[in-house]
């Protein structure tokens, strides 16, 4: 056994005996240990208390290291993210400070289809090496376990190149990841006026192989005007169920169209985006036992209302944050910026939206019981931050890099 101890730490955040998804009220509570050690054997946390009560004589410590004036948190969990793609589209972000519309950037080969033209032109091996920098990057920034999407391959051969992408990553990398399949993402040009044959597309073609070589956890639709239809949704995801594929879905994002009655209808894992909601909608998902995932960074970015964590949370709801990090609408996986603009533009208590972004990010993909909180018997996925006055100071002192070190699975990164 190879054991460490961390000692002399300012605050050990998020610290639970056991732990369940946070709905409501329960977001705002926060635990701390103030003046706090912590022992991890073979990366997995093992004890935790006040230093005054330090009792290391059990376990057989070979390592001890001084946190003094630091906090440490359990790291992100960065649970809706779709960081396998092939180039960045800073060409559109440019054309919409210039007052193009997305009809028109569209209409200009933009947009996801540009996305996927990219992916198709580019291998598997590069592919793999952007996404591996982009985990390495998010990873520095206190992330440590990450949902990834497929999505800009948009025919059996592509979306199947991204998924064996992700399966890749997630046998080399010491992050967690779960993928997710989003096949239907858009249709492709040639079936835009064929919706049909696309959707058997998916279901025939390529859920078997999805299937077959288990490259995917979840499956996601983009349920929205133009897009896929509630309808078209609810076949899709029952396909993708029929092999064990649980959904988690990209709902509300620019309109209300019942996606989130299909999602509820399917016990999705998650209901994400929700920048569009009506009273009604708020209070569904108030009431839901599911996840409403929140994504500020994509509506900041595309300058849209955030979302109403604000209802939501006063309503009940069991919230989630994380960075949709993708080449159009959140080209950045800083989950440090995602709860400082939380808090800062959604009102949310910066106890709320740490919570949302570790615990509830963990429940959101279904690793709450391993990730997400300082628990005994969970990995010691670790942020240590600078010194700082105090927990609010995070949010506060926002886009500054207040991160020291990184701990994935006992190991500095
Ligand atoms: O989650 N809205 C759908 N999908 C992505 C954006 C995709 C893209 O523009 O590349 C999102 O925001
Ligand atoms: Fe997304």
């Amino acid at each position: 056994m190879s054991s460490q101890i961390i000692t002399n730490i300012k605050q050990l955040v998020n610290v639970r005996e056991q732990t369940h998804v946070l709905r409501g009220a329960e977001l705002a509570q926060l635990p701390v240990i103030e003046n706090a050690y912590l022992i991890i054997e073979d990366g997995i946390i093992a004890a935790y208390g006040k230093m005054q009560n330090i009792q290391h004589s059990t376990f057989n410590i070979q390592h001890s290291i001084d946190a003094s004036g630091q906090c440490i948190l359990p790291c992100w969990c960065d649970s809706h993210t779709h960081l396998v793609f092939a180039g960045s589209r800073e060409n559109e972000f440019v054309d919409k400070i210039k007052g193009l519309s997305y009809a028109e950037i569209a209409a200009k080969g933009g947009g996801i289809l540009n996305s996927a033209k990219k992916l198709h032109s580019t291998s598997t091996d590069e592919l793999f090496n952007h996404a591996w920098k982009r985990l390495e990057e998010v990873s520095k920034l206190g992330t440590g376990a990450v949902e990834i999407k497929s999505g800009y391959g948009l025919a059996a051969e592509g979306e199947l190149k991204m998924l064996r992408v992700i399966k890749k990553l997630k046998e080399k990398s010491a992050l967690t990841i779960k993928s997710t399949f989003l096949g239907a993402h858009t249709y492709p040009l040639e079936f835009k006026e064929n919706h049909k044959g696309y959707i058997a597309l998916i279901i025939n073609e390529m859920l078997p192989v999805i299937a077959k070589e288990k490259l995917a956890d979840y499956i996601d639709v983009f349920c929205e005007n133009g897009f896929f239809s509630p309808e078209e949704t609810e076949t899709i995801c029952k396909a993708g169920m029929s092999y064990g594929l649980k959904p988690k879905l990209h709902v509300n994002q620019l309109n209300s169209i019942g996606g989130i009655e299909t999602g509820i209808k399917l016990n999705a894992i998650s209901l994400d985006h929700l920048e569009t909601l009506t009273e009604k909608e708020i209070t569904l998902l108030s009431k839901w036992e599911g996840i409403s995932t929140l994504l500020p960074t994509a509506a900041f970015f595309l300058r849209m209302t955030l979302q109403p964590a604000r209802q939501l949370i006063d309503k009940g709801a069991a919230v989630a944050l994380a960075s949709d990090y993708n080449p159009g609408s959140s080209p950045s996986g800083n989950m440090n910026f995602v709860v400082a603009l939380s808090c800062i533009q959604m009102k949310m208590l910066p106890e709320e939206a740490i919570n949302a972004a570790t615990i509830n990010g963990a429940y959101a993909m279904e690793l709450g019981k391993e990730l997400g909180s300082i628990t005994v018997g969970k990995k010691a996925n670790l942020i240590f931050t600078k010194p700082i006055p105090s927990l609010a100071y995070l949010p506060y002192s926002f886009a500054n890099n207040l991160i020291d070190k990184v701990m994935i699975g006992g190991e500095f990164i």
